[in-house]
């Protein structure tokens, strides 16, 4: 068992692989951990040629004896969380004495959904491209002390009547076309939390007393860097914390809990929804990585938007995050290009940033400056070892490190859990040496 307790985390925006990464890496930890998001996640894992999606579990259910937490950062819709214990039922994996679910987190209500779905309407051609699970009006509710936590559903009854009241008569009021009755919200709610609460506790109790233990502890990330809250491209971003921050508020943890921080970045870059993406590319080279990256959401089969890799960001969510290493994936979706391309700074109105903005405004018409390697133009899917790939391969990842100042531990060449490399050199395998 690890005894350093490690963030896995996005550094772009989203979708960079982090599942096959934290599936990967489970089985040197006692319990893997979610501290923000919710089912607006898709984590797809390829486990012999069967693929999993999870959005609200963390992928390490898929590893007999590690104990998955959800914690109180998330926000928990039952009905997608009951959706994905039955799948995982019907695949032979059981979820019960596993899985803990904070009783601090908030649920997502029936109409979040509708008001999703509604404020995207009204901002027009100014809307975000939200994945339309209701996480960010559950988020609303929680920020404006509205919200019910899953042990208000679990406790006073009486109480939790007059708050699902007093919720849907704001509702009411929001959406006028039509009138949601309360009563069968709450009998809803009632029932779900039934069926929930053999798996609801203290999850931050939990989480300490594993580490007493010896226990090691991974906190997966949701979403990712740049579409964080406070640190993304606001207002083109989730409604939590996906960065490191969100891990103590998330989960009950202090800060020197978490002893690493491994972020995941693809070889190049994508993004689903609205929303700045300096490096898009249009055309051939756009669709052939969305064909051979397979770049379509996991949650939502929305196309991705593709672009060359972006330093600034990742660089930027370097020091965000205290990023100690990347995994970097998806490299042998690049094999057949006869050039690949590094962005290195935006050139703008303003002059050349090499550092994120805040206002988006600076960077529309922003050209990237980029520069341009050979490609490599033959294979590195499932390669093992990093002397084996491509030379050119080699060049391109390891410029990519000089320019996004951090080190690429671990290089994904396929979607298998075998299709790995690590580094025996990187800090990474350092962690694990000392099981
Ligand atoms: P929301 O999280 O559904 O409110 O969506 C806000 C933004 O985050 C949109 O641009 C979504 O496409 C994006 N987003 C949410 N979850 C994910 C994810 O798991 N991967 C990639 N993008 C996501």
């Amino acid at each position: 068992m690890a005894k350093t307790n490690i963030a896995v985390l996005g550094a772009q925006w989203g979708d960079e692989g982090k599942g096959k990464i934290v599936d990967m890496l489970t089985p040197h930890f006692a319990a893997v951990a979610r501290y923000q998001g919710g089912h607006n996640a898709g984590h797809t894992v390829y486990v012999q040629g069967t693929k999993f999606v999870l959005h609200l579990i963390p992928s390490g259910i898929l590893h007999p004896g590690v104990a998955c937490v959800i914690g109180n950062g998330v926000v928990v819709d039952p009905q997608a969380l009951f959706k994905e214990v039955d799948e995982l039922a019907a695949m032979g994996i059981g979820v019960d004495g596993r899985l803990r679910v904070s009783e601090k987190a908030h649920v997502i209500l029936p109409y979040h959904r509708e008001l999703d779905v509604l404020s995207e309407a009204r901002r027009g051609e100014r809307k975000i491209g939200t994945t339309s699970r209701g996480i960010g009006p559950a988020y609303e509710d929680k920020i404006g002390r509205r919200g019910i936590r899953v042990c208000d559903v679990l406790g006073d009854r009486a109480a939790l009547a007059e708050e699902v009241r007093e919720n849907v008569s704001a509702r009411n009021q929001i959406i006028r076309e039509t009138t949601l009755d309360w009563q069968p919200v709450f009998e809803r709610l009632v029932a779900d939390g039934e069926r929930m609460r053999p798996w609801v506790g203290d999850v931050s109790l939990f989480l300490h007393q594993t580490m007493a233990a010896g226990g090691a502890i991974m906190f997966e990330g949701a979403q990712a860097t740049l579409l964080d809250i406070d640190h993304g491209t606001y207002p083109f971003v989730t409604s939590s914390n996906a960065s490191v921050g969100g891990i103590c508020t998330g989960l009950g943890v202090p800060p020197r809990a978490i002893g690493g921080v491994l972020g995941v970045a693809k070889a190049y870059t994508t993004r689903v929804g609205e929303g700045p993406l300096p490096t898009e590319l249009f055309g051939e080279i756009a669709d052939r990585l969305r064909d051979t990256g397979q770049e379509y959401g996991a949650s939502t089969g929305r196309p991705r938007r593709c672009g060359w890799y972006d330093a600034v960001v990742v660089r930027y969510s370097a020091r965000i995050n205290g990023l100690d290493a990347i995994a970097l994936t998806k490299l042998d979706v690049l094999d057949d290009l006869a050039e690949v391309m590094i962005c290195t700074g935006y050139r703008t109105d303003a002059g050349i940033l090499t550092e994120f903005p805040a206002d988006l405004r600076l960077l529309a018409g922003a050209e990237p400056v980029y520069e341009r390697m050979p490609g490599w133009s033959s294979p590195t899917k499932g390669v093992t070892r990093f002397e084996e790939l491509p030379a050119q391969a080699q060049r391109y990842i390891r410029r990519l490190e000089e320019v996004s100042g951090v080190g690429c531990a671990v290089i994904s060449t396929g979607s298998d859990r075998a299709e790995t490399i690590v580094r025996g050199d990187s800090i990474v395998a350092g962690w694990f040496a000392k099981s």
